[in-house]
């Protein structure tokens, strides 16, 4: 069978069905779009880099799948989580795995430049650590201006006409302050909400109850990190998952810091693979509110100027 589309969308199919619910999925199926187009363009293998690999599910998925098409020497993960790299390097043993932090612009620099950088679920962290002792949460524009630096510095670290593929949370547009009132559908449910706005770190989630013990009213800023962090509740990774605030930048916000990197735009595209689960636990009831879009998947490229 020749390796064509309908060939590739059937490889994902089967090597994926463990990440049938997860939103990532489509970052891989578009940066393997991405390295199949740009090893046709180039007809030389790819330099690949991923930054916060974690575990390498992401990087060492598709290098494994396009190993004629990227330089296996020259596939790189970075994360500062020993534990997580002892794995890739376990379950990807090709591979070059680094253990250092990719905001540093020197260890970007050492590692040479890239075809395709991904930034999957990563830049969210980058944000989150941001936070100000003195605010006692995230200080919400130097948390910025620091994932927009790591952007910049990013974009250094591609060749011409090198590429980003970025995943991560999005933060609603429309006004942060907004009033929603929700209700929750049973008691677990109203429990769930406890535990987040008492252990939640980022931020200070405040709400007020609203005529009755399953009614709260809470602002959209607050509202969108209860609701995209309630799948964790009660499980293992909500240990780490409540130091996070998975959003940070507004779509429009996105446009605006890839513009001023020097990035254009390929692709765009926002989706929520939860909203099934959330209807199950609360009921929004202020009109004209719907559960957030709560992923961005991002392609864009590195265009020098003249
Ligand atoms: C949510 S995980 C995502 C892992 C992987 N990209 C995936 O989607 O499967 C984020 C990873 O980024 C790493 N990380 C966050 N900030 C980092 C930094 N400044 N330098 C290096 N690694 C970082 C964390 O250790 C973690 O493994």
């Amino acid at each position: 069978m020749p390796e064509n589309d309908a060939f590739w969308d059937f490889y994902w199919e089967t090597r994926l069905q463990a990440m049938e619910n997860l939103g990532k999925r489509e970052a891989i199926l578009a940066a393997s779009r991405l390295i199949r187009r740009l090893f046709q363009q180039t007809g030389r293998p790819l330099r690949l880099l991923e930054l916060g690999c974690g575990e390498g599910q992401i990087v060492g998925t598709l290098a494994d799948a396009h190993v004629e098409l990227v330089a296996s020497q020259a596939v790189i993960g970075v994360d500062y989580n020993p534990t997580s790299l002892a794995r890739c390097r376990r379950d990807f043993p090709g591979f070059k795995f680094v253990e250092g932090d990719f905001t540093d612009r020197t260890l970007l620099a050492s590692l040479g430049k890239q075809d395709v950088v991904l930034l999957v679920n990563a830049l969210h962290e980058v944000f989150s650590a941001e936070v100000s002792p003195e605010l006692g949460e995230v200080d919400i524009p130097a948390a910025k201006q620091r994932v927009e630096d790591t952007l910049a510095a990013v974009v250094q670290s591609l060749v011409p006409g090198g590429w980003i593929v970025l995943f991560d949370g999005l933060e609603p547009a429309g006004d942060p302050d907004e009033a929603i009132t929700i209700r929750f559908l049973d008691d677990q449910a109203r429990q769930n909400f406890e535990t987040f706005t008492s252990q939640y770190q980022p931020f200070r989630i405040t709400y007020q109850p609203a005529g009755n013990p399953l009614r709260v009213t809470l602002s959209r800023h607050d509202f969108t990190r209860y609701i995209t962090k309630s799948i964790f509740l009660g499980k293992h990774l909500w240990v780490t998952e409540r130091f996070e605030s998975y959003q940070y930048f507004t779509e429009q916000e996105f446009r605006d810091v890839l513009a001023r990197s020097g990035l254009e735009l390929s692709e765009l595209r926002t989706l929520t693979v939860n909203a099934e689960k959330w209807r199950r636990w609360v009921e929004i009831e202020t009109p004209g509110v719907d559960f957030p879009q709560e992923h961005i998947l991002i392609l864009a490229q590195w265009v020098p100027p003249d």
